[in-house]
């Protein structure tokens, strides 16, 4: 099948292309839910802004057009699909039969604990880090052990001595890798380091690699599961294909793990939950992201979204007195700081949160969000909702048109610079 050109006819890309989500249900435009002013620019969740490339819209077309949406499961086709897709993008060569799949990969993280772990077993994880990480051991009834990474001038790394210490009293680590908010690629002595104290102390790891495609130059993606074959042994691998190929609402995850009584667990866990078979069109639209036809768009689309990063970065720096983002490698976030742009007179930091309001407004509005983001009129995912530490700082989803990016960076700092004049 024919790749789509990045070009437009008339030479404009296509990623530079703004197209209205309006009255489809987008839940990063669900301004009332969350309590946001109509008219911000939503820049929040982790979606794109992007068509799915044409390959899988045909696909999906084709199979609408067979008009028989029945009782589905994988074909000989989707698995060669999958495996070829790990392997020629990151040399990891895996049994794509043996995956289980989920209704994504939070859904995963959920039954990995219900089915693998103890009741209150202690599961790690890293905070500043994604929020369903914390709400998968709580709602399962496990014990959050929280390993802050540490952060000096912008730079954030992992205390291993702290790791350990929790490592003995836990059965489970959540490893986000690439990290979602930080964007911090686990460089391979990392992620080795992780593997070795978790072999030794008996502790699975449940990797969550959905933004492992995400990756700029410089920086490269280690897939953990590849370290060792004890370490696949011990390893739960979380794919999807919705980052990458922007599919979020399909809802389809590809879980591996080299131990077999394990994918038994997660799959009699999935039936438990009422659920055997998977959604036709989320296989349908898996099998066509991975086959190969999209290589190139996802080549393309990096190099764009690292554009993107670079004039975010370069707009902060220039122009934003008090805020600084430091560039990790990889994701689409941009983990802005302004914790110098909050400190008052005497250097102290005024980070409190607003009270919870009756309603829907989330604890986490700060300051922030009315002197400087209200002024921008931009939506942001505020930092304190990975954990504390992430207190001052904003994400941004830079997976938009660059004209919106530009656009929104413009108002950014021209609220900045009004904030601190
Ligand atoms: C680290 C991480 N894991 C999982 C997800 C969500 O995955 P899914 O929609 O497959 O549940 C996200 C989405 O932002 C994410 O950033």
């Amino acid at each position: 099948m024919e790749a789509e050109s990045t070009n437009q006819s008339d030479g404009v890309l296509v990623f530079d292309e703004v197209i209205s989500r309006a009255g489809t249900g987008a839940l990063g435009l669900d301004w009332r839910r969350f309590g946001m002013a109509p008219d911000v620019t939503p820049l929040w969740l982790a979606d794109m802004a992007f068509r799915t490339p044409l390959p899988i819209r045909q696909a999906l077309e084709e199979r609408i057009e067979h008009g028989i949406i029945g009782y589905s499961v994988p074909t000989e086709d989707y698995y060669d699909s999958l495996g070829g897709w790990f392997e020629r993008r990151h040399g990891w060569v895996v049994d794509p039969r043996g995956a289980v799949q989920t209704r994504g990969v939070v859904h995963a993280l959920h039954l990995a604990l219900e089915s693998l772990t103890s009741p209150g077993a202690g599961v790690i994880i890293q905070p500043p880090v994604y929020q369903p990480f914390f709400e998968a051991v709580q709602l399962t009834g496990r014990r959050l052990l929280a390993c802050p990474l540490l952060e000096a001038d912008g730079a954030w790394e992992i205390d291993f001595d702290q790791f350990e210490a929790a490592a003995r009293r836990a059965e489970a680590f959540i490893l986000c890798s690439p990290h979602n908010p930080i964007g911090r690629v686990w460089r391979r002595d990392e992620l080795e380091r992780l593997a070795e104290i978790c072999l030794r102390h008996g502790v699975m790891i449940i990797s969550d690699e959905i933004h492992m495609d995400f990756v700029y130059p410089g920086a490269a993606h280690t897939v953990t599961a590849s370290l060792a074959p004890e370490v696949a042994d011990i390893t739960l691998t979380c794919t999807a294909p919705s980052k990458t190929f922007n599919l979020a609402g399909l809802q389809l995850a590809n879980i591996f793990a080299a131990n077999s009584t394990w994918r038994q667990r997660l799959i009699k866990q999935y039936a438990l939950q009422g659920l055997s078979q998977h959604p036709a069109l989320s296989l349908v639209a898996c099998q066509a992201a991975y086959s190969g036809a999209n290589d190139a768009w996802v080549d393309q689309l990096v190099a764009y979204l690292d554009g993107n990063l670079n004039l975010i970065s370069q707009m902060v720096s220039n122009q934003m007195p008090g805020v600084s983002l430091v560039r990790h490698g990889g994701t689409y976030f941009a983990w802005l700081d302004f914790r110098q742009l909050l400190a008052n007179k005497t250097g102290q930091t005024t980070l409190e949160a607003q009270p919870r309001p009756d309603g829907p407004v989330p604890a986490w509005r700060t300051k922030l969000d009315q002197q400087v983001l209200g002024e921008a009129k931009l939506w942001l995912s505020d930092g304190a909702s990975y954990g504390a530490e992430g207190a001052g700082f904003k994400r941004l989803n830079a997976a938009a048109p660059r004209p919106v990016i530009a656009d929104a960076m413009r108002r950014l700092a021209a609220a900045v610079q009004a904030k601190s004049a």
